[in-house]
């Protein structure tokens, strides 16, 4: 099914997630949903937050459906290891059309549940190192635009509000 992806600035983006608890078909069912959507969107990562639902869950797929071997799911998770820095341009499904550069560790380690509530660790690099980073953020409320320089904030905040007088955010 289909979710409808919520954009900045509704209030659940900038609420830490709940902890996951019951991982039962009904998680499951909304896992298969939260990659249904983003593939739908063409995006390579959505958490729970950007479709309404404050809880600690997360979708990546760095080949946006292509390969099922790159599907990963991340309940609960955190970033247990950090290691030296990149800076490049981001995206994120609840902000449309903005892309800008973003600081983040080069690479990370997550530490993590699957949907069946089985613990895990995984290392990312770059571009999976930069999703691991940006998705948990989202479990965290914390928006990539807040990763920024304040003056790149106030430039695509003005520029929000510009599109939201318009009509078209
Ligand atoms: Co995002």
């Amino acid at each position: 099914m289909l979710l409808k992806i919520v954009k900045y600035p509704e209030p659940v983006l900038s609420q830490p997630g709940e902890p996951v608890t019951e991982f039962n078909d009904e998680l499951r069912r909304f896992v298969a949903d939260l990659f249904e959507t983003t593939y739908a969107a063409k995006g390579i990562g959505l958490a729970a937050p950007q479709v309404g639902v404050s809880k600690r869950v997360t979708v990546i797929d760095l080949s946006c459906g292509k390969d099922p071997e790159q599907k990963l799911v991340l309940i609960n998770p955190e970033i247990i290891a950090r290691e030296g820095k990149q800076y490049e341009e981001e995206g994120c499904l609840s902000f449309p059309e903005i892309h800008d550069k973003v600081q983040r560790a080069f690479k990370v380690t997550v530490r993590a549940q699957d949907e069946y509530g089985k613990w895990f660790e995984m290392d990312g690099e770059e571009l999976l190192a930069r999703a691991f980073q940006h998705e948990i953020d989202h479990l965290d409320g914390v928006l990539f635009i807040f990763r920024m320089s304040s003056l790149k904030r106030d430039m695509i905040l003005r520029r929000i509000r510009k599109a939201q007088r318009e009509g078209t955010w």
